[in-house]
This record gives structure tokens, C-alpha cells and sequence, in this order.
């Protein structure tokens, strides 16, 4: 496996160019499974969660044609002859976004049978609001070895559901289903993230109609048919708020370019809060700059449009540095503190307190060899070692290569002092 080494302590300058969002890309292209015409995709990141996705749709029988641009690609999709409903557990179990074959699948075929994604280093990470929403919308389903089988005798119905939970995936399955059910399907207490409204309007250009998009309340008219379209996905804010945040733990200024500054305005507000300088430069271009001063903020992970899970990891690393004591407590996964320890044997003061950990400041880190233990979590110790003392050697690095395209270029291209070793680590 590769590892990344860092040499820390270089302020970071310049611009960075945000990629297509792996989160938004993910469900679009298994919502290409809901049409019998070509679905052609552009600003599609370089991501092995993508071609894991791929891969998947391959696996179905679906054809995908690569265009492979410098700094993305285009994806021309033809789900035209479908001829296998499984979605097998050797895939699955790499990527849990497989899951969203499932409604896809059962909407347009009346049959899935997609493996149980399982848990993951961040925690259990159920399905059951993805499988309560199908089968209020008619599906049959059965758990059995491993696999969940859905299947449908005739189309899909449009039902009124309420989430007992926000979620973005079972938000996203029911979305998808409800897209090709018969009549009008209402969901209550939906997630509200940017990525879903990036799926909705792709859904509406293959010819379904979906209102209330990016409300909690979200109204499909099912379709008997959808059609090909042409779609350019939506830029990653997870990734543009990283490099903010890189901005402002190395003590640099950087233009994130290319992202929309209201969509990360809840990162915004908590870098303004620790006295970063934000300014939204117009024309999806936002400067970030260190000013002399990093304060204590506290911060709780909430559903969009509250502070993020997916930013968390890279803001505690921040705030290891601040000149205070921040808790920061994380309310949608369980165990989403996997980088604490790494945190610490850089230097960071850090203790956890059920969900929340308290986060006392250093005045400094120190370089030392840590462990990836998921994309976030690897990217937060990278954040650190862009700023220790010494050297850091980050392993298992391919969390991030699922996540973040050509990081070390991108950091590089700033000032950074970052290499990958190839087969470095086990
Ligand atoms: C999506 O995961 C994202 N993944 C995650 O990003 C992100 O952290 C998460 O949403 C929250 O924003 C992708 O977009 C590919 P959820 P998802 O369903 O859909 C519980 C990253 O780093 N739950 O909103 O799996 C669940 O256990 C990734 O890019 C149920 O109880 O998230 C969790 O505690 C990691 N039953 C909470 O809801 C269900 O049926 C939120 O999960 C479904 C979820």
C-alpha cells in the first residue's frame, strides 16, 4: 500500500481548483440504471469510489464509456441491457454507496438483489429506512444470507413515507424509486444536502418530476418512462472545505475556485468564529487566509445545512491548534473519532467524552508515522502533518484516494513539501 510523507511547517499559497463531488456523482450514475437511453456525465471525479461505482453498473451489465479529461471525466452510460439484478458482496462491501442500485433496480426491473453493505470503520451504518421507504412503496423484502431481496409483482406505488431518521442514502434510494413508481409519492423528513438536490435536478433532465427539492418535504410524480440526458456534476464542498481548512492550519492563504460559497457557509461561519479570514471573492472563487490569531470554536455534527460529519476529522486538527479549549461533538456516527489517537501521537490534547471530545490547543504538533483509518480521518492527519514539526508518514493512504483527487498535487502545487511512496506500507 502507499503512504504519504510530509514534511510540515510550509504556509500554504495560491489557488486550488475543486473537483467534481464524489457524494453527488456516486447516486447519479446508479440513477442511470432507472433509464433505457444513454445518460452522458461530466465533472466526474478520478475516484476509486467511482470506478467502484462503475464497476458495479458494469457488473449489471451496464456499458460505460470513459472520456478522460486532465482533470476529470466524462461518463457515457447505456443501461440499455440489463440483465443481472445482483449486486455482489465482493463489490458492495468495498464502497457502502452501493446500496443505491437497490431502488434503481427494483423501480425499473421489480427484482434486486443487492448485498448487505454492512458496517464500516465509522460505525453500523444500517439500511433500514432505505428498505421501510421501498417497502411502504409496495416492494417485498427479505433479508437472507448476506443479501437483501426485494422484489415487486407489479410497479412501484407512490405512498406517503416519513423518515424516522434524516438520511441522505435512504433519502436517495426512496427518491430514485419513487421516480418510476405509479402516482404521486410524498417524503417527509428528508436529508437536505446539496449532493441530493445535485441527484433531483439530474432526475428531472431523464424526464421525472420531483418538487420540494433540497426541502424536508420532497414530492415525486412517478413516470412510467425516463430518458438520456446530459448532466455535469455539482463541485465537492467536502473537499473544497479541506482546503480551506488546509488554508488556515498552515498559516497560508489559498483560493478555493470553483465552489459556491452559500453551500459552505456552515464551514464559513465556524473559520470566521476561530478568526480566519473568509471572503467570498464572487464567481465560485473563495479566499481563505490566516490572520495573526486561531481561537477555540466549538462545533456539533448536524444534517445540512449544519456543520458536517464529513468536515469534522479536518476541523479537530485545526482546532488541536487553537489557542483554547473546543469541543467538538459528533452527532450522526457513532464512531467517528478513529483519528483522535493519531491526533495525539503528533502532539494533540485530546479526550473523548461519549460523543464529544474535548480538544485542548498546542502550540505545536510534531511529525510521526500515523495510520488512515478512513477518508476523513486520513485526511485530517495529513492536514496535521502539513503543519508539524519534522516529518509525517500517513499509511493505508488509499481511504484517501477514494475521496480526494490528486491531493498531493493540489497541496504541492501550494507549497506544500508532500510525496506519495508507492508500496511503501502494509
Ligand atoms: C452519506 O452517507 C455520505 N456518503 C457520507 O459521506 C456522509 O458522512 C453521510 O451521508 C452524512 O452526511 C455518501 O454520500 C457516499 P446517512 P450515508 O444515511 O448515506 C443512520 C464521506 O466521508 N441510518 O445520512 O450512509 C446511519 O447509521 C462519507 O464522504 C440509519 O439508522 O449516511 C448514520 O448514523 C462517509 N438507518 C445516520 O443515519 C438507515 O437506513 C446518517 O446516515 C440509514 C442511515
Amino acid at each position: 500500500m502507499d503512504s504519504i510523507v510530509i514534511t510540515g511547517g510550509k504556509p500554504l499559497r495560491g489557488s486550488v481548483k475543486v473537483s467534481g463531488s464524489k457524494n453527488a456523482a456516486l447516486p447519479i450514475i446508479a440513477a442511470c440504471l432507472l433509464t433505457d437511453q444513454k445518460v452522458t456525465l461530466t465533472n466526474i471525479p478520478k475516484l476509486t469510489d467511482i470506478y467502484t461505482m462503475k464497476h458495479l453498473i458494469e457488473n449489471h451489465a451496464g456499458k460505460i464509456e470513459v472520456i478522460d479529461k486532465e482533470d476529470q471525466l466524462g461518463l457515457i452510460i447505456d443501461c440499455s441491457k440489463i440483465d443481472n439484478l445482483t449486486a455482489p458482496y465482493e463489490i458492495v462491501r468495498k464502497m457502502r454507496a452501493s446500496i443505491w442500485v437497490l431502488g434503481p433496480l427494483l423501480a425499473r426491473f421489480g427484482k434486486a438483489k443487492v448485498s448487505l453493505p454492512g458496517g464500516c470503520a465509522i460505525g453500523i451504518r444500517q439500511v433500514d429506512l432505505h428498505i421501510a421507504s421501498l417497502e411502504a412503496m409496495g416492494a417485498k423484502i427479505e433479508i437472507k444470507e448476506g443479501y437483501i431481496y426485494a422484489t415487486s409483482n407489479s410497479r412501484l406505488k407512490g405512498v406517503h413515507f416519513i423518515f424516522n431518521k434524516v438520511s441522505v442514502g435512504a433519502t436517495i434510494n426512496a427518491i430514485m424509486a419513487a421516480t418510476l413508481a405509479s402516482g404521486e409519492t410524498r417524503l417527509f423528513n428528508c436529508a437536505q444536502e446539496p449532493e441530493i438536490i445535485d441527484l433531483c435536478h439530474c432526475l428531472n433532465g431523464m424526464g421525472a418530476e420531483v418538487s420540494g427539492i433540497g426541502t424536508s418535504e420532497v414530492t415525486i410524480i412517478g413516470k412510467k418512462y425516463l430518458h438520456g440526458t446530459n448532466y455535469n456534476v455539482m463541485p465537492d464542498r467536502i473537499e473544497a472545505g479541506t482546503y480551506m481548512i488546509a488554508a488556515a492550519i498552515t498559516k497560508g492563504e489559498l483560493d478555493i475556485c470553483g465552489i459556491d460559497y452559500h453551500i459552505i457557509e456552515n464551514l464559513v461561519l465556524k473559520l470566521k468564529e476561530a478568526g480566519i479570514n473568509v471572503v467570498d471573492l464572487g464567481n465560485n472563487i473563495i479566499k481563505v487566509q490566516y490572520v495573526g490569531i486561531l481561537k477555540q470554536v466549538d462545533i456539533q455534527t448536524a444534517v445540512y445545512p449544519g456543520f458536517s460529519t464529513d468536515l469534522q476529522a479536518q476541523f479537530m486538527s485545526l482546532m488541536s491548534l487553537s489557542s483554547g479549549t473546543s469541543i467538538i461533538t459528533e452527532n450522526i456516527f457513532e464512531n467517528r473519532f478513529m483519528h483522535v489517537s493519531e491526533l495525539c501521537r503528533m502532539g494533540a490534547n485530546i479526550t473523548i467524552n461519549n460523543h464529544s471530545a474535548v480538544v485542548r490547543g498546542t502550540n505545536y504538533l510534531s511529525g510521526a508515522e500515523v495510520m488512515a483509518s478512513d477518508l476523513r480521518a486520513s485526511v485530517s492527519l495529513v492536514l496535521a502533518g502539513l503543519v508539524a514539526k519534522g516529518e509525517t508518514k500517513v499509511r493505508r493512504i488509499y481511504h484517501l484516494d477514494r475521496g480526494y483527487q490528486m491531493l498531493e498535487e493540489k497541496l504541492g502545487k501550494c507549497g506544500a513539501d508532500i510525496r506519495r511512496i508507492v508500496g511503501d506500507s502494509v
